[in-house]
């Protein structure tokens, strides 16, 4: 097993990552805190998981809440949900909410946690690749609005995040390509090194290998714990860790989250800003290209014609990072290097948008 640390001060908490540790009583009673205990999760996920992981908790008062399965539903209605399952049950501040289940289900899980009484604990049981290298760490919680994705949140840190990486052997292939997104992200913001080993290795990836699992999950959370501990609030480098996302959510938003999966629109994302890097003469064209590759390999889209570049540009102006009107975009110096700008020519935004839509 693997445990890194995210270095908060006495908000730390660390991460755990082992295959098979959801079968370990002791491990959890260790970072499960306090008697009563609310598990979050969903109706895909719940059958799978929630019964052992429940029996790995003797002792406590258990109580579920299982929600719809879907990025469509991380509204605040399911949020709501979760409050009156907790209020229901009397919990106090001492209680603890799971979150077992993918990215949609811990966000919402995680912005439970940190309206009911003003902030109890929670624990992230990420199940999905994405959630394993991504969203269970850093504590961005919350939902989407009809105007736009994640507008609803708040910043809230888990008290620990459990990763079995067994639970990878049930999910489905697409969504594991998805999880590859955010991996190949990674690489590209800040590790070139990584970003050679995905190109070496991603088949083995792709054949769910364990050690080749374990060792992306490791060092992407390695590189957001890294990011996290220096940025918690998104002052400034944090925003490095939403490279292809400003194109992405445009593209979700404007699918009404119900064609495209996050990670998909991500890894599409990321080919629009190293597009765009190449315009501006930031990026090679190789770069570009090896990365077209990359993504193609990984099963991931490279394109987003389904949706017309004007609806994109529209969706684009209501992203978390405009700043004085003016949309601030993550583009690329090459692999392994980020940054964020929002000095572009819109001529040349609008051309790439334009390359990459319908
Ligand atoms: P998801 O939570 O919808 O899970 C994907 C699908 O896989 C769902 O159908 C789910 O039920 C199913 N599933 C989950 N685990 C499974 C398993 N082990 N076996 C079989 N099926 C399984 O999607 P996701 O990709 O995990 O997360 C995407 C969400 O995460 C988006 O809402 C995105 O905005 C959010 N996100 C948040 C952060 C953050 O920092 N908070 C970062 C990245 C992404
Ligand atoms: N996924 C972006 C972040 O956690 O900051």
């Amino acid at each position: 097993m693997d445990t890194l640390t995210v270095e908060l001060g006495a908000r730390s908490y660390p991460i755990l990552i082992g295959a098979g540790l959801l079968r370990d009583p002791a491990l959890l009673d260790r970072h499960v805190p306090g008697r009563d205990v609310l598990l979050v999760s969903n109706t895909v996920v719940a059958p799978l998981y929630a019964k052992s992981l429940a029996g790995m908790l003797p002792g406590r008062r258990i109580v579920e809440a299982i929600l719809p399965d879907g990025e469509a539903h991380k509204t605040l209605p399911n949020v709501s949900r979760i409050l009156d399952v907790l209020v229901a049950n009397r919990f106090g501040r001492d209680c603890t909410v799971v979150a077992l289940g993918g990215g949609v289900v811990g966000d919402m899980a995680g912005f439970a946690a940190a309206c009911y009484q003003r902030g109890v604990a929670y624990v992230q049981v990420p199940t999905t690749l994405l959630a394993q290298v991504d969203s269970s760490v850093g504590g961005k919680t919350g939902v989407n609005h009809a105007g736009g994705k994640n507008l609803i949140g708040a910043f809230h840190q888990p008290t620990a995040v459990l990763t079995d990486t067994r639970t990878l052997e049930t999910l489905p292939l697409r969504e594991l390509r998805a999880g590859l997104a955010e991996v190949i992200k990674y690489g590209l913001i800040r590790d070139a090194g990584l970003y050679e080993w995905l190109e070496g290795n991603l088949d083995r990836l792709l054949a769910r290998e364990p050690d080749a699992l374990a060792h992306a999950i490791r060092r992407s959370c390695e590189i957001k714990a890294e990011i996290v501990g220096r940025d918690e609030r998104e002052r400034g480098e944090r925003a490095l860790l939403n490279l292809g996302h400003t194109f992405g959510h445009a593209i979700e938003s404007a699918t009404a989250y119900a064609t495209w999966l996050h990670g998909e629109a991500v890894g599409a994302g990321m080919l629009m800003a190293a597009s765009l890097s190449r315009e501006l003469g930031t990026m090679r064209p190789k770069e570009v290209d090896r990365l077209r590759t990359l993504l193609d390999r990984a099963g991931l889209p490279t394109e987003a014609r389904d949706v017309p570049a004007e609806a994109a540009l529209e969706h684009m102006k209501i992203d978390k990072k405009v700043k004085d009107g003016r949309i601030r975009l993550v583009l690329l110096r090459g692999i392994g290097a980020a940054y964020v700008t929002g000095d572009y020519p819109d001529g040349a935004l609008r051309a790439t948008v334009q390359a990459y839509h319908g």
